[in-house]
């Protein structure tokens, strides 16, 4: 059971929360995929909140970058192997499962170990972070789990079936955590972006502006903003903020939920 019935001072250290304040100081938090775009920025934001964050990516220049800005910890590891990711769970309070990457092609032209490579990146390694870091947060009655997902967890689009896949996946696998953490203490929750300007879309736009043979503003306007109501991709910060809304004070009871931070995409 929790031993903290109501987290409006999740802390215990008089703090309210809110802007400007360290809700989190005392809290360890790990950050997949914290070297670049959507990580970077939560990382970011968790340090300011007061956590000790570690930074994982496998790209070691980024994550000890962004590590050394927050003064946090960078950790090298590829995400494809499981048993390697399993070790970064011990310990957390706070677990953003956050790597990803996007492969574009028709299923019947998709390579098979591309489609593996992302599931055990996205899907597989977040299960085992979560199962390591568990026991510890039922031990100490906190913890949270946010699960970046995508709108393409709750809407498919043609050509993405692994990230369709995946990141549905990764819906249930969060829904399953909320329900079997709740008398712990832990929630778990995924965020739902719509197009984020990060290196992930940069490299997607490049290559439809090669493949369209337009100007890479065009395929921003007339391709990925679409059917997006709000004329301009999402700013990582924008996301990152309210991951680190769902480790603040009044939100035991936000859990087994998805919210899409998409300018109104899935409104249609
Ligand atoms: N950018 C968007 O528009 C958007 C939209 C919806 C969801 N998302 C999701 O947000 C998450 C972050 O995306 P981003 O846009 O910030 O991408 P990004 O490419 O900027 O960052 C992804 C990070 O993950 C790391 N990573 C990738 N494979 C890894 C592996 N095998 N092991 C360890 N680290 C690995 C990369 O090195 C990189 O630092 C992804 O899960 C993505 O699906 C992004």
């Amino acid at each position: 059971m929790s031993d903290r019935s109501d987290d409006l001072d999740a802390n215990g250290s008089g703090e309210s929360g809110g802007a400007g304040t360290t809700f989190l100081a005392g809290r360890r938090a790990v950050v997949t995929g914290g070297g670049s775009g959507i990580g970077a920025a939560v990382s970011r934001r968790l340090a300011e909140a007061g956590a000790s964050v570690l930074v994982v990516d496998r790209n070691a220049e980024s994550a000890e970058r962004v590590a050394a800005e927050i003064g946090g910890e960078a950790r090298i590891v590829d995400l494809s192997d499981p048993d390697a990711a399993a070790e970064v769970g011990p310990g957390a309070d706070v677990v953003v499962n956050n790597a990803g990457m996007q492969h574009v092609a028709p299923v019947h032209q998709f390579p098979p170990d591309t489609f593996s490579r992302m599931l055990a990146v996205m899907l597989e390694s977040p299960f085992r972070i979560v199962r390591a870091a568990l026991p510890g947060m039922y031990d100490r009655g906190w913890g949270r789990i946010i699960n970046v997902s995508s709108i393409h967890g709750l809407r498919a689009s043609p050509y993405k079936s692994a990230y369709v896949t995946v990141k549905h996946g990764l819906e249930g696998l969060s829904k399953t955590i909320a329900l079997e953490g709740a008398s712990h203490g832990v929630t778990s929750n995924c965020i739902c972006p719509g197009f984020v300007r990060t290196p992930l879309v940069e490299r997607q736009v490049a290559e439809q502006a090669v493949l369209h043979r337009v100007p890479e503003a065009q395929v921003v306007e007339d391709v990925l903003l679409a059917r997006t109501p709000v004329k301009r991709l999402v700013e990582p910060d924008e996301v990152a903020a309210l991951a680190v809304w769902l480790c603040g004070p009044g939100t035991s009871s936000v859990t087994g939920s998805s919210f899409p931070i998409d300018g109104g995409w899935a409104a249609h």
